[in-house]
């Protein structure tokens, strides 16, 4: 702790609690969703419909959590590693507070209808280019600390940091070119399918740099330092991440299998995504060896069974995920509600997981003291456990059911076995049960907030008791 006062702390505490206050009020919000699917009397419309608040919720969740967790703990870990103090600290702070003013004017704009209609990228021009300017901000910042670093050796968690803030920025300038035509309404600069092979090129993206390359940062970073076991393989690290920011860029078509999208270019998306297991695995491989005869800290130490679980979710997610871009697959799942549960183990799975456990680790070190409720932690672990199994193996199933009844024909008429509404119907109990799991994992981060806030009133409480002790 002794040289603490040489790093800059004030915008890694501020985007942490603003992330986990955006992203508590977003799982909120999908909540909320969820059972509006099931009680449709809940669309209060104009404002409070499904298609918008569903825009709310997964910009809330990508933006105002995962990127402000992102600013957080990258702010944290290259000062780290690079043993010196961040480069612009001023410059973080201010990009912290405008980060907050537009994160509620993107939230608001959503629901008032204002949107490019343009998945994970709904948001209208000024507020893109707000988001390009928050960036260029983080990049300056990150690529000075790391030009002017102290420390030579280039850890695989600054090489994860540099490619995500490369991805996102090409990604995201790419498919937000658009042509504005009102302050609140623009049309993209390309046309029909090239549009659709864009934004998923951007959307698949988007998963890749900041759902994947940020916390795998994170995982290479915080493992060994909350397990005091070195990382199991520098060079494994390097192979997987060069072969991960390679194939990645090619993989967007397999959201488009069986479109007007040509054929040849869904193959080769298809064939990368299969390649991209390899790389995944890598990560998934060098987290399990690194453990190598420790396992009983999966027991004795609290943070070690958020990341294994957490990276456990992601080798199955980097499974399931080139599976689904196979055609044979996609023709079942594509459009059904397995994709929901493929997205929720993801970011309830691994995100939410390794993020918490990077924050749990973070948070005691930057306010001076130790995690509130060491048992709090635990019965957050099983709630969000708990909660994102249900919600994915609900919708799994559904997904399958979804397929074969939207496929269904009767062999003696040829026409569709089952009406729309028959098919609606059907889905009702297993939209009933994804709220239950939606619900549990609400109720394991509110145990999360709640430990991180007394985590927090607890170093404040010691430092005045401190304070006092040293004016008598
Ligand atoms: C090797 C890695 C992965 C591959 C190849 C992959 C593949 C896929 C495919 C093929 C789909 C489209 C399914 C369809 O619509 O028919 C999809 C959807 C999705 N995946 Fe993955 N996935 C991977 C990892 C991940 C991870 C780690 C996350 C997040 C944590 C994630 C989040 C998503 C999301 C959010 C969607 C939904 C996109 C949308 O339609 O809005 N994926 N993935
Ligand atoms: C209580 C927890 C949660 C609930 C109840 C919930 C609920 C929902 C619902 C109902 C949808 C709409 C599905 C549809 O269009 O049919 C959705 C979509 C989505 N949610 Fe969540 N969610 C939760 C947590 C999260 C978290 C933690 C993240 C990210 C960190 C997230 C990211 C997403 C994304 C990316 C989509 C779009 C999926 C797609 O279009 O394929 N959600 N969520």
């Amino acid at each position: 702790m002794a040289d603490d006062s040489v790093y800059e702390w004030r915008a890694v505490k501020g985007f942490c609690l603003s992330g986990l206050f955006w992203g508590a009020v977003s799982v909120l919000i999908g909540l909320f969703i969820s059972i509006q699917m099931w009680k449709p009397e809940l669309n209060i419309g104009p404002f409070l419909t499904f298609g918008r608040l569903r825009a709310v919720h997964t910009n809330g969740l990508a933006f105002g959590f995962a990127v402000a967790e992102i600013f957080a703990l990258s702010y944290y870990m290259v000062q780290r590693l690079t043993r010196r103090r961040l480069l612009f600290p001023k410059l973080a702070v201010v990009q912290l507070y405008i980060f907050n003013a537009a994160i509620l004017v993107a939230a608001l704009s959503l629901l008032a209808g204002f949107t490019k209609s343009k998945e994970y990228a709904e948001l209208e021009w000024p507020l893109s280019i707000g988001v390009v300017i928050l960036w260029v901000m983080f990049a300056v910042n990150i690529f000075g600390t790391i030009i002017k670093r102290k420390e030579e050796q280039m850890y695989i968690t600054l090489w994860y940091l540099i490619a995500t803030v490369i991805g996102v920025a090409v990604v995201y300038i790419v498919n937000n070119l658009s042509i504005p035509v009102s302050l609140t309404k623009s049309y993209s600069i390309y046309a029909g399918v090239n549009d659709a092979n864009v934004e998923w090129w951007y959307g698949h993206n988007a998963v890749g740099f900041v759902f994947t390359t940020p916390i795998l940062a994170m995982f290479y970073y915080f493992l060994p330092k909350s397990t005091g076991l070195p990382i199991f393989s520098h060079r494994l690290s390097i192979v997987a991440f060069w072969s991960l920011v390679f194939a990645y860029l090619w993989t967007g078509a397999h959201h488009l299998v069986y479109t007007p999208l040509p054929d040849w270019i869904q193959t080769v998306g298809i064939a990368f995504t299969m390649f991209l297991i390899a790389p995944s695995w890598g990560s998934v491989v060098n987290g399990y060896y690194t453990m190598g005869g420790n396992w009983d800290k999966m027991k004795s130490n609290y943070l070690t069974k958020f990341f294994i679980i957490g990276i456990t979710f992601y080798g199955l997610q980097t499974l399931q995920g080139p599976t689904q871009g196979l055609r044979v697959v996609s023709q079942l799942v594509h459009y059904t509600d397995w994709v929901i549960g493929h997205v929720h183990m993801g970011t309830m799975g691994w995100v939410a997981m390794t993020v918490g456990a990077s924050m749990y680790y973070v948070i005691p070190r930057i306010y001076d003291t130790e995690i509130y409720s060491i048992k709090l932690a635990d019965t957050h672990f099983w709630l969000v456990l708990i909660g994102q199994l249900i919600f994915s193996i609900s919708m799994w199933i559904l997904g399958i059911q979804q397929g074969s009844m939207w496929k269904a024909i009767s062999p003696d008429t040829g026409s569709l076995t089952y009406t729309f509404m028959e098919q609606v119907t059907a889905n009702y109990p297993y939209w009933k049960v994804r709220t239950l799991g939606g619900a549990i994992f609400t109720v394991g981060l509110c145990v999360f907030a709640f430990n991180i806030v007394m985590t927090i009133v607890q170093a404040k409480k010691n430092q005045a008791s401190a304070a006092a002790a040293g004016g008598r």
